[in-house]
């Protein structure tokens, strides 16, 4: 029994590295007779697309909003008829918090699950880890959430409909200041171990700076954080009246409940990884009146949005999340790129390899009318998207759920 295993395994470890093999070293040209003869066996009965979010962990505040999405895409999109006809298939692989859960996903995906494309991971933390996987094997990759900047440029494979913070956070800086024209003294807080952290808060920080308003301090903490009380009351004593604070759900929930609990009553922005309603169980009532810049609006009028809307809406009671649009954006992208491509070439009739290659720049090639509005890509894969919106937090009297109220 045991040799049987062993064996086994060795067996699995050798299709693995060959598969990997041939992925780095079959040249992909569209019509060399390999490429017609070796048909996959899922490529023709249903397509995989793989998910690789955050299912546990403190990061799963996030991740989930994004399985969600892409669940609602996959079913609204194969009612549709799929692939002309084929449906695609999610496979979703919990990436856990971490760089280690990200590249376990990824290479689950690639070699066992023989996926057309990934979807995620949930941060840019763990993307910087994973994607050089995906892009040796030359798998695509659309981040849907990652924020960073340097993302696309990670590889040729990699792509995002999550637009970066460079675009999307001054916008919260600008409407805070719509609110409170007075405001002159800012304090900003980041989590010093995540890369999409850091990356935003360089944002913040210039925008501030280029707003002329004065950046009192800036305090450091940890997503792993839960007690905030010293970075707390050293910014509170600079007496700001703005507080940004990049950090993720859990960490930048209860950040705000201390600030609030301390007493500090001025306006607070929350950063991209606080875009997320299950933020609201962390702090509560507390969190009423942050302000988060949002690449997602419910409101967004076209027939995709719509009923995206409103399947979530009947699903979860409430509206959807930035994130949700997000993956179902991703998941929309390689579904018209899939369609796209076997109107040119039967997918039936591609290997594995080459269908990921073909797909890659196929995807990068097209326009897509998502719930996040009309999307295209630049060449190295970074999303081209118009609209952004600035949303506040709005908590029910029981403090455990609560909206997005979007500021005009
Ligand atoms: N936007 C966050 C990131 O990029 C979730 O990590």
């Amino acid at each position: 029994m045991k040799r049987f295993i062993l064996l086994g395994t060795s067996l699995l470890a050798a299709s693995s590295l060959l598969l990997t093999a041939c992925g780095q070293n079959t040249p992909t040209v569209s019509n060399s007779p390999e490429a017609t003869t070796q048909p996959t066996e899922t490529s023709r009965k249903e397509i995989p697309i793989g998910i690789a979010l955050a299912q546990t962990s403190n990061v799963a505040l996030l991740g989930q909003e994004g399985v969600a999405g892409s669940k609602i895409a996959e079913k609204y999109f194969n009612d549709k008829g799929g692939i002309n006809g084929t449906p695609i298939k999610l496979v979703v692989q919990d990436t856990g918090g971490d760089e280690a859960g990200a590249i376990n996903a990824f290479q689950t995906l690639i070699t066992q699950n023989k996926v057309a494309g990934i979807v995620g991971p949930t941060l840019s933390q763990q993307a910087f880890s994973a994607n050089p996987i995906a892009e040796r094997a030359k798998v695509p990759v659309i981040a849907a959430s990652n924020t960073a900047k340097g993302i696309p440029e990670i590889g040729d494979y990699i792509a995002r409909v999550s637009s970066p913070v460079t675009v999307v956070a001054p916008n919260s800086v600008k409407a805070a200041l719509k609110i409170n024209p007075n405001i002159k003294r800012v304090a900003v807080f980041f989590a010093q171990n995540d890369a999409f952290n850091k990356s935003e808060t360089e944002v913040f920080q210039k925008t501030v700076k280029d707003q002329g308003l004065d950046l009192v301090t800036v305090q450091k903490f940890q997503t792993t954080d839960t007690d905030f009380q010293t970075q707390a009351t050293s910014a509170l004593n600079l007496k700001p009246d703005l507080i940004i604070i990049s950090g993720l759900a859990s960490d930048g929930g209860n950040l705000v409940r201390q600030l609030r609990e301390l007493g500090y009553k001025g306006l607070i922005i929350g950063g991209n990884g606080l875009n997320s309603s299950n933020i609201f169980a962390v702090c509560k009532t507390q969190c009423n009146g942050v302000l988060v810049a949002q690449a997602y609006s419910p409101d967004h009028k076209n027939a995709v949005n719509e009923a995206f809307r409103e399947t979530y809406l009947n699903q979860y009671k409430k509206q959807p999340p930035q994130f949700s649009a997000q993956a179902f954006a991703a998941v929309q992208v390689y579904v018209e790129a899939l369609q796209a491509l076997d109107k040119k070439t039967p997918i039936k009739d591609l290997s594995l390899e080459q269908l990921r290659t073909d797909l890659n720049k196929q995807l990068l090639t097209g326009t897509y009318d998502t719930p996040i509005g009309l999307i295209s890509f630049s060449p190295t894969g970074e999303v081209n998207q118009k609209d952004f919106y600035v949303a506040e937090m709005k908590v029910d009297k029981d403090g455990n759920n609560g909206q997005f109220v979007y500021l005009k």
